[in-house]
């Protein structure tokens, strides 16, 4: 039996990792630590309240003294960590909150294991696992092999030069201190839970409520799409059989172009809306209910700096721990569509206030 504390438990990858975990490890122990920023909801684990696998406990990760504590009294053995300030364009409008959690609050959490887990001697057996992305690696031209655990860091996002500086120092806490680390960084995922800031399910809202949809650019910047389900079993490989002091990638196979994937779901909303009159009665301000959501394609002013192309060679993690993804692209857009249009309440509460001030401050929409 595992004891694991999960960081960032309540945000969208966490949350679906903590639901994949106590399914597939219902005897183990998962405490969930999560500081409830704006993209953390404990709604996404309710239907695991009354469970006595899991605990949360609202924190933050850069608080070494209550995370040691936490260590010894729950006897944890694993840390599985995603908190982070995790989107891009919010990195480029006020990074100081990206270098606190990202990099500093990661060194709170290394202290704290080193800590509990080297210094104490508690937890002989114990692992921590970091969980970063392909974006430290820069951005690849058209016909550039994918990223590999190898390919040189070249973060260029205030985001993702604060996930290369957390992933420097998790890997620095191997080598000096030995402490047992993984890391996973993955493309882009998408799922249930996922915040409508960021493209797939801003795009699944904007086309409900016949909103633009607004495209970066010229919309020909290429994303490596990971359903969450399949990002969740890679890390569970990972825990399970990775090496400590290795880097695993973790990818869907599955690049497109967002022009490409934006027309997908107009495409999906489409037919969704022909085959339910329902959904037409409900969202009758949708140019889906004609039949025609692409109308709804707006191209706006690009994002500063810009990646072009992300893509992973997943190699290693395939050859070494068995790793395939499973989900089709659209098959998985499908199913994420149908996830949003059965769950309007979740994201109408997250949409809040906040949020909305927050796009039209920054973004005049
Ligand atoms: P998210 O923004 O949805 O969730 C982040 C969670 O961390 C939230 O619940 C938030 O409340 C919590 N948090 C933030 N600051 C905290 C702090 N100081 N202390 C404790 N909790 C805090 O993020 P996500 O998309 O689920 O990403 C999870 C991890 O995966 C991140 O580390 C991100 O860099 C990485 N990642 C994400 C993607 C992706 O496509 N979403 C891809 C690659 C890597
Ligand atoms: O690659 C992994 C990364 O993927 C993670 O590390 C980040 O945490 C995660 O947010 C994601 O970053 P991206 O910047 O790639 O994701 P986002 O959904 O913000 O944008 C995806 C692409 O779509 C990107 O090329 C920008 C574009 N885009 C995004 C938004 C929000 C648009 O064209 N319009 C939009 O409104």
């Amino acid at each position: 039996m595992s004891r694991l504390l999960v960081t960032g438990g309540a945000g969208f990858i966490g949350a679906n990792f903590v639901h994949h975990w106590l399914r597939q490890h219902p005897s183990d122990r998962v405490v969930v630590l999560d500081a409830l920023t704006y993209a953390g909801n404990p709604e996404n684990l309710a239907t695991l309240q009354g469970s006595a696998s899991l605990r949360f406990v609202q924190g933050d990760i850069g608080d070494t003294p209550r995370i040691e504590a936490l260590l010894r009294e729950e006897s944890i053995d694993t840390i599985v960590h995603f908190a982070a300030e995790s989107h891009v364009d919010r990195s480029i409008h006020g990074p100081d909150a990206f270098i606190a959690t990202n990099v500093v609050g990661t060194h709170g959490l290394l202290k704290a294991a080193r800590q509990v887990w080297l210094q104490e001697g508690l937890a002989p057996a114990h692992r921590f696992h970091h969980v970063s992305t392909d974006e430290v690696y820069g951005s690849l031209g058209p016909d550039d092999p994918g990223f590999s655990e190898a390919t040189q860091y070249q973060p260029n996002s205030p985001y993702s030069a604060s996930k290369a500086a957390s992933d420097h120092l998790v890997r620095a806490y191997h080598h000096t201190y030995g402490l047992a680390v993984t890391t996973s960084n993955c493309s882009n995922n998408y799922g249930p839970f996922h915040f409508p800031e960021k493209l797939i399910p801003l795009m699944i809202v904007n086309i409900l409520h016949g909103r633009p949809l607004p495209v970066y650019g010229d919309g020909r910047n290429v994303r490596d799409w990971l359903h969450v389900s399949d990002h969740c079993r890679g890390i569970e490989l990972v825990l399970g059989q990775g090496r400590p002091g290795e880097v695993y990638n973790i990818g869907g196979g599955a690049e497109c172009e967002n022009i490409a994937l934006v027309k997908l779901l107009c495409r999906v909303a489409d037919e969704a809306f022909a085959e339910d009159p329902q959904l037409r009665a409900r969202y009758p301000q949708s140019p889906a209910a004609a039949g025609n959501a692409a109308s709804l394609i707006t191209h706006v002013k690009d994002r500063a700096g810009h990646d072009r192309r992300y893509a992973i060679d997943c190699g290693k993690i395939e050859r070494e721990l068995g790793y395939r993804a499973q989900v089709k692209l659209e098959a998985g857009i499908r199913d994420t569509f149908a996830w949003y249009v059965a769950n309007p309440g979740w994201w109408q509460r997250v949409m809040d206030g906040s949020y909305r001030n927050w796009l039209a401050t920054n973004y005049g929409r």
